[in-house]
């Protein structure tokens, strides 16, 4: 079987052949016909996340068939998706001290085979193709668990998602959307905004104008409910600012870097909630397929390459102008 090897850092990824892997106990061998991006992958390849050990095969996103599962064989043949997350543990509060995430140091999803728990499969909704079956699994959960687990967002609610090109933020528009909610985004690109309005929300502003907040205060002089960021930086104590009475503001990324200082009576006042959060539980990750297969919510794929031109994937997903989920098709 053909896998994508990352040999050290900052060395572009080798295809090379390897024996298939055997499952062991507990554990599911898929065949991957498809697999995405995040950004997590592409740290690792710069050097730039903890614990890096190479050789590594990247991918935390992934979509297949299973092929063999000795503990549960009802499973063979069916069609599936991959939770990311590996030893979550019994605290739906956060991740045990054994947690790791698909890909590094694990096998990750640029294999065409490879082996994950059985409690990591759940079974691809019919209305998705395996490759928007392979967009969905880390940046769907972390949506899903910043929007429902953490923030608690209900119908009628008003939603402000920060950097609507990020994988994740995409999801977290239409989760929210999916609930009931009124969704606002905010990007660098005026395109990114108006992509944003196709897929349900109401409006937006750009975040590297000066007035972005005061814009989007206009627009909800209430404040919104909830917000969803993964930017931080300096924008962070805008976004407390324009949180509404009882708000909650999940986040979980740093893409901007340091808050800045933010006085308490901006907090406490309101009665607002600032939620960390990371990833999410098997349990979080089969609810949240469950609302994509209720919803027929479709996710949004900005390109899909081949297993073959799988290092001009890696230079995509830093295109500024890609919306969406980059993604591999395995069987090219
Ligand atoms: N803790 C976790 O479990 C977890 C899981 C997934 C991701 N993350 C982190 O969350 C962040 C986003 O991940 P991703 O995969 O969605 O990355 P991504 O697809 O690369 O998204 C990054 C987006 O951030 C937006 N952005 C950049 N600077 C911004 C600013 N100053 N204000 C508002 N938005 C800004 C941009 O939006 P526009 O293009 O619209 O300008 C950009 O597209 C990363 O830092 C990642 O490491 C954490």
């Amino acid at each position: 079987m053909r896998t994508a090897i990352l040999e050290g850092i900052k060395q572009p990824l080798q295809i090379q052949e390897q024996p298939s892997p055997k499952p062991q106990n507990g554990e599911a061998r898929i065949g991957i016909q498809a697999a995405a991006w995040n950004k997590r992958d592409y740290w690792i390849t710069q050097g730039k996340y903890p614990g890096i050990q190479t050789p590594a095969v990247l991918g935390s996103d992934g979509a297949g068939i299973v092929l063999e599962c000795p503990d549960a064989p009802q499973w063979v043949g069916k069609e599936v998706l991959l939770c990311p997350s590996l030893n979550w543990g019994n605290n739906p509060r956060f991740q045990s001290m054994q947690y790791s995430i698909l890909g590094m140091p694990s096998v990750g999803t640029t294999a065409e085979e490879i082996c994950v728990p059985i409690e990591n499969l759940v079974e691809k909704p019919a209305h998705l193709s395996q490759i928007e079956a392979a967009a969905i699994p880390l940046a769907g959960l972390t949506a899903w668990r910043a929007l429902v687990s953490k923030a608690n967002v209900r119908s009628g609610e008003r939603v402000l998602v920060t950097g609507i090109g990020g994988g994740t933020a995409v999801f977290a528009l239409q989760f929210a959307l999916a609930i009931g909610a009124d969704v606002w985004v905010t990007s660098s690109s005026t395109a990114k905004i108006e992509r944003a309005i196709t897929v349900g929300a109401k409006g937006g502003a750009l975040y590297t104008e000066d007035n972005w907040a005061k814009q989007l205060q206009r627009l909800n002089p209430r404040g919104f409910d909830v917000i969803i960021d993964s930017a931080g930086g300096d924008g962070f104590g805008d976004l407390v600012r324009i949180l509404g009475m009882g708000g909650r503001l999940a986040f979980f990324g740093g893409t901007a870097g340091k808050w800045p200082q933010i006085l308490p009576q901006y907090l406490f006042f309101k009665q607002v909630s600032i939620l960390a959060t990371t990833m999410g539980s098997p349990q979080e990750f089969q609810e949240m397929v469950q609302c994509i297969d209720k919803h027929h919510i479709k996710p949004v794929v900005d390109s899909t390459f081949s297993l073959e031109t799988i290092n001009n994937s890696m230079q995509r997903m830093l295109h500024p102008e890609r919306f969406g989920k980059v993604t591999i098709d395995m069987r090219n």
